[in-house]
């Protein structure tokens, strides 16, 4: 599948309609043996789970700041291999990305900032580097230990409710678990829940066409978890789906 034809492989961590972690170290090992660049969007992953680059092979990595991160909105990251820096063409150069040094002549900067601009919000920067920094301290793999115990007690006791069909993916879930409740909406769920004071989201069709096409769905109600939800959080919205449900 790897022919001369493919320039680069993208792919979502963990996409954002499902609980489906994408295997992206084989992955990785595949496309550095193929000699093909390989960019991952970890939008949906860094902040919940351990995510290291040269375990992944990747020569990009995407982040953004608003999600599991539990930072400033408007804010990401963006990680890119030495070795990959001059195999793809910054979108846009600046003073601060290249320096002007003759009439018909600029030099792009030899490191990856060559892919920010000289413009930026920096209180967001300075979020961002807040937020990072607190989820340091509580250390990512004790973050991701309690979000996979949180999201999976979540999927075993909605999947046992009736008429609740969890539409999570894959062999390794992560914190975002999804479900539709029969003769319920999506909205009407997350409507219900907003009112006793919980929040979820709703994934549309249009988010992820392909995989929503794919499996003849439309809506799912998503629920994130993460640390600071307990136990009887997770009991609550049970309770509240089962409810609605009725
Ligand atoms: C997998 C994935 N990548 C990227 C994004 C975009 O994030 P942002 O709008 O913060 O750049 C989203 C947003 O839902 C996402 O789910």
């Amino acid at each position: 599948m790897l022919d001369g034809r493919v320039k680069l492989v993208a792919i979502s961590h963990v996409p954002t309609n499902g609980g489906l972690v994408n295997p992206v170290e084989q992955i990785g090992a595949i496309t550095r043996q193929a000699g093909v660049l390989y960019l991952v969007d970890a939008c949906q992953s860094v902040g919940q789970m351990p995510v290291r680059v040269d375990g992944i092979q990747c020569d990009f990595l995407s982040v953004t700041g608003r999600k599991f991160v539990r930072g400033p909105r408007g804010t990401g990251l963006l990680y890119v291999r030495r070795s990959a820096l001059e195999k793809v063409e910054p979108p846009f150069l600046d003073l601060h990305a290249a320096e002007w040094v003759d009439r018909h002549r600029y030099v792009v900067r030899n490191d990856a900032r060559r892919f920010e601009t000289w413009e930026g919000n920096v209180a967001g920067r300075v979020g961002l580097g807040v937020a990072l920094e607190y989820c340091r301290q509580w250390g990512i793999d004790a973050i991701w230990t309690r979000v996979q115990a949180l999201a999976d007690t979540l999927r075993k006791a909605l999947a046992a409710s009736p008429g609740v069909t969890v539409t999570d993916l894959g062999g390794r879930r992560c914190g975002i678990v999804t479900f539709t409740v029969d003769g319920r909406t999506s909205e009407e769920v997350k409507r219900a829940l907003r009112a006793r004071d919980i929040n979820v989201s709703v994934s549309d069709r249009a988010s992820t066409l392909l995989d929503m096409q794919a499996r003849g769905l439309d809506r799912l109600v998503r629920a994130s978890v993460h640390y600071y939800n307990d136990e009887h959080e997770i009991n609550a919205l049970v309770e509240a789906v089962q409810d609605i449900g009725r």
